[in-house]
């Protein structure tokens, strides 16, 4: 007889008021949170497994980001990431997370040519992800493609200060927003996004006096990742917290756990085990049915003796 898989109730967001089934946020939620003071949490996920637990967890949204250039395929950046790739990982990540705010990551080259070609891109991870909005990259550029999406009945998320796919343009991963003049062209590309019509923002590695400006004169969500805590909420790449990412931490990562250290365990026990004849053991295998094998044995001779003979 087989056991009926057991499924603990999902945890829930005070905001979600409907009783045993978790209710996805929608706009309307994260704007009353910002409004209320409420912080709303995010991680990026990649895949199926990730985004189950992080529903599970109580996550209020999930980043499909173009971090998996890095944290997935081994890239440099996000810079060689397709759109291909990025929707592949926004679909199983949202039948992972059926319930959770689940955001498309428009990777580089995917809304750098005509403003037709973003919209038309930006409407696949609605029709082939079922995403509930797409972020991209960029203030004041970025604007007219932000709000010919916007205009075309989807939800886009800003992203402004540290954007790693013009890394090239910034000179690498750095911190942005650091002098006053440098703030400001910040703080006025976060004016820009707002009024092309994002409905939420990010803001990346910027003093937290910047974000916290930001945050107060617009009336939209920002949330931030390396920008302080005075916003309305933030995120953290997946495998930053959970350390497992190996080539380097930045400064604003906690990580939760060193499970890259784990799995190494895990890695290395798992060898040995094969290696010295423990693993497999008898309870990893499968019995066969009484009787069977003397019926296999008695066969198999039959078939030897009817061999002989021909
Ligand atoms: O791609 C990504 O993971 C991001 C992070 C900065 C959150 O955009």
């Amino acid at each position: 007889m087989k056991e009926a898989l057991q499924v603990e109730p999902l945890k829930m967001n005070p905001l979600r008021k409907e009783s045993g089934m978790k209710k996805k946020l929608t706009r309307f939620d994260l704007q009353q949170m910002k409004e209320k003071g409420e912080k709303a949490v995010w991680m990026t996920a990649y895949d199926f497994t990730t985004a189950q637990l992080a529903e599970k967890a109580g996550m209020d949204m999930l980043l499909v980001g173009d971090s998996l250039g890095m944290a997935v395929y081994g890239y440099p950046g996000t810079i060689p990431v397709t759109i291909e790739q990025s929707l592949y990982h926004t679909e199983a990540v949202r039948r992972g997370a059926p319930n959770t705010f689940v955001i498309g990551d428009m990777p580089f080259g995917s809304y750098h040519g005509s403003v037709k070609d973003a919209v038309r891109n930006a409407v696949r991870y609605y029709k082939t992800c079922n995403v509930d909005c797409i972020k991209l990259e960029g203030g004041k550029r970025a604007a007219h493609i932000i709000q010919a999406i916007a205009d075309n009945g989807m939800l886009v998320m800003g992203h402004v200060g540290l954007t790693p796919q013009s890394t090239a343009a910034l000179g690498g991963f750095k911190a942005q927003g650091r002098t006053a003049e440098s703030a400001q062209v910040i703080i006025e590309d976060a004016q820009a996004v707002y009024e092309a019509g994002a409905f939420a923002m990010l803001v990346e590695a910027v003093p937290p006096e910047v974000t916290r400006m930001i945050s107060q004169e617009l009336p939209i969500p920002i949330y931030g990742i390396g920008a302080g805590a005075d916003c309305d909420g933030q995120v953290m790449i997946v495998s930053d917290i959970l350390g497992i990412f190996q080539a380097f931490t930045p400064k604003f990562v906690k990580k939760y756990a060193n499970l890259g250290a784990e799995m190494l365990k895990v890695f290395e026990a798992y060898i040995k085990d094969v290696r010295t004849g423990a693993f497999p053991a008898a309870e990893h295998t499968y019995g066969m049915i009484e009787g069977e094998l003397d019926r296999l044995k008695r066969l198999r001779q039959k078939q030897t003796k009817k061999a002989r003979k021909s």
